[in-house]
């Protein structure tokens, strides 16, 4: 079987009614990106980004995967297919993806605030524990907080990405903008012969100087078309 990776971002979602970061109207002209996903704005008002969290939280119960997420998930059918997503949703394993990566963390889960990246302190929540309060605690006695990697913090499963991109026949890039590193550097560990697609409405820059196959159109529709195209290359 042939291996694919699918680089997602936040436009994976769009068609869910999950805003976008970037764009205009989304959530970092919203929310000042320094309050609410940065270390530093955790320290200064913990309560403002533990209630902006619950909130998104709390929106994964009134959205749906949509045909895009299918589209990926049906992939298995064929390909080997691992998901590196920067989305912190869990769209894609609802729509039926039983290999992501999360680079940026997950909403489903809380960690401590000490030791955010200690796997014994990383905990799923259950739909009825989505609200995180002040003095709710992790394992280890410390403030619980968001499992989401925060600017300026590592990232720590992009070691493990980095290995799946470099072993794949196929990357397709879906929704992302590709202005967050590390991980639009994931491109740089493709092999010479590995196909690029990349699938987004906008014009996006890939910051790679390799042929890249674009179908500039929203996922669900992309992917359609990339499935015609995958059939008959
Ligand atoms: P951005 O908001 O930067 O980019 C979203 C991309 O989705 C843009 O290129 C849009 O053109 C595209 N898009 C919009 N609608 C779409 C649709 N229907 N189908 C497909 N694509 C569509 O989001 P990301 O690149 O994901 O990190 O941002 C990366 C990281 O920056 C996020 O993971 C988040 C953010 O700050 C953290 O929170 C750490």
């Amino acid at each position: 079987m042939k291996k694919i990776v699918v680089l997602t971002g936040a436009g994976m979602s769009a068609e869910s009614g999950i805003s976008t970061f970037r764009d205009a109207g989304g959530l970092w002209d919203q929310y000042p990106v320094e309050q609410v996903a940065t270390p530093e704005g955790y320290a200064a008002n913990p309560k403002l980004v533990t209630d902006f969290y619950n909130a998104r939280r709390k929106q994964l119960l009134t959205v749906e995967p949509n045909e895009g997420h299918r589209l990926v998930a049906a992939l298995e059918k064929e390909y080997e297919v691992t998901v590196v997503t920067q989305n912190v949703d869990n769209l894609h394993e609802r729509a039926g993806s039983t290999h992501v990566i999360h680079l940026h963390g997950e909403l489903t889960k809380v960690t401590s605030s000490q030791n955010p990246n200690d796997p014994r302190q990383i905990r799923e929540l259950l739909p009825e524990e989505y609200e995180i309060k002040i003095g709710d605690k992790a394992a280890d006695g410390s403030q619980l907080r968001p499992f989401i990697v925060w600017f300026g913090e590592s990232v720590p499963n992009i070691e493990v990405a980095a290995d799946y991109v470099g072993e794949a026949d196929i990357v397709i890039i879906i929704g992302t903008s590709l202005n967050v590193y590390p991980a639009a550097g994931l491109l740089y560990y493709t092999k010479d012969k590995t196909d690029i697609y990349l699938i987004d409405p906008a014009e996006v820059k890939v910051p790679y100087d390799r042929y890249v196959h674009v179908i500039q159109k929203g996922a669900s529709e992309g992917m359609r078309e990339l499935n015609d195209l995958l059939r008959t290359t």
